[in-house]
């Protein structure tokens, strides 16, 4: 027994950020971050709002479209590093909120792997026959936890959430293999240092910056083409498959020149890599759930489509899936 994925959604706030308005904040400009990243504009989350009411719109759209009912759950899985609060888990508040009463629900930490490891785990779950019907979630409100004083990353981050439904599947199809990798020790390149055990909540956490993201991005932009093309060959070469076999390539939206690199290394053609970061930027955890859903929703991913999902992030981690739609 293994699992398909039979609903998609997404939702992402409707006020966005561009970079014209970013020049206002921070010493940029808009040809510096088009040329250097891609990204046009990203979602921000209104004040109030949850990180859990962004996955319960996703949620809600997925469950629709798989035509299935919130009580017909029995996991649920959000991945993300911007949750509701660190105790309960943003999962718990999301069942609670779409009445998903026979589910049970946790968090995964991945930083933008979080979508490709929480699909792993639920697929992992329903082959164990832990349940038969998953929600995995990516979700993110990045704007919570990114410094809007530091040109260097206030320019790159952005909130969402996207959603699938997944079944188990008796006929071979659906999720093929997932692949999952972390390296520890390389930690610092992306870090939220406040908040946590070693720097608690308080005056001095605020007052040194260290409930923000940082991030070491060009050392992270050469680790991430090389684990990506990486991973990517891991996932095709446990197929026997090849590139050309692959109708649709999925890349964690980070950086247009990331994605160029990784595409040009594994030779996707253009055509068949999604591409939207240009219009939410990087959603960590929520990029590639949001990405899936636009694609079905433009007619490029179709059942029986061979699909390539590959991210790179904090942690470090990395991850790839082979799915058969
Ligand atoms: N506007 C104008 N100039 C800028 C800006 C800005 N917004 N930001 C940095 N600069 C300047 C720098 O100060 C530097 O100036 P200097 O040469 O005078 O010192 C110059 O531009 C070049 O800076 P770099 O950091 O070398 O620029 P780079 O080409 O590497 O682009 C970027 C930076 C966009 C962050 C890129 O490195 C990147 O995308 N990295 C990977 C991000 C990623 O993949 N993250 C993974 C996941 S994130 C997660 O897990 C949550």
């Amino acid at each position: 027994m293994g699992s398909k994925i039979i609903g998609l959604g997404m939702f992402a706030p409707p006020k966005t950020l561009t970079n014209d308005e970013l020049e206002k904040l921070v010493d940029t400009n808009d040809e510096w971050i088009t040329t250097r990243t891609g990204i046009r504009e990203r979602h921000i989350a209104p004040p109030g709002t949850a990180n859990s009411d962004l996955c319960l719109e996703a949620s809600r759209r997925a469950l629709a479209d798989a035509g299935i009912d919130a009580s017909d759950l029995d996991i649920v899985i959000v991945g993300t590093v911007t949750p509701d609060m660190p105790l309960p888990a943003t999962a718990c508040f999301l069942q609670m909120k779409l009445g998903a009463g026979r589910a049970f629900a946790l968090d995964l930490n991945a930083a933008c792997s979080g979508f490709m490891y929480s699909l792993s785990v639920a697929d992992a779950l329903i082959r164990a026959g832990r349940g038969r019907k998953a929600l995995v979630v990516g979700a993110e409100m990045l704007s919570s936890i990114t410094d809007y004083t530091d040109r260097s990353t206030c320019i790159l981050f952005g909130d969402g959430a996207g959603a699938a439904v997944l079944s188990e599947c008796d006929n071979g199809d659906g999720v093929l293999s997932c692949h999952l990798h972390s390296d520890g020790s390389l930690w610092e390149l992306i870090r939220c240092t406040g908040g946590g055990t070693v720097n608690p909540y308080g005056p001095e956490t605020v007052q040194n910056r260290l409930n923000f993201i940082r991030m070491a991005g060009n050392e992270t932009f050469k680790h991430a083409v090389t684990r990506m093309v990486e991973v990517s060959h891991e996932a095709l070469s446990r197929n026997g498959v090849t590139i050309d076999d692959v109708d649709l390539f999925v890349p964690h939206q980070a950086n247009m020149r990331i994605i160029s690199a990784v595409g040009k290394r594994l030779g996707v053609p253009d055509e068949k890599v999604f591409v939207n970061l240009e219009r939410y930027g990087n959603t960590s955890a929520a990029s590639i759930p949001i990405a899936l859903a636009e694609a079905r929703e433009q007619g490029r991913l179709s059942s029986g489509d061979l699909l390539l999902m590959v991210a790179f992030g904090g942690g470090l981690t990395w991850g790839s899936a082979l799915v058969r739609m």
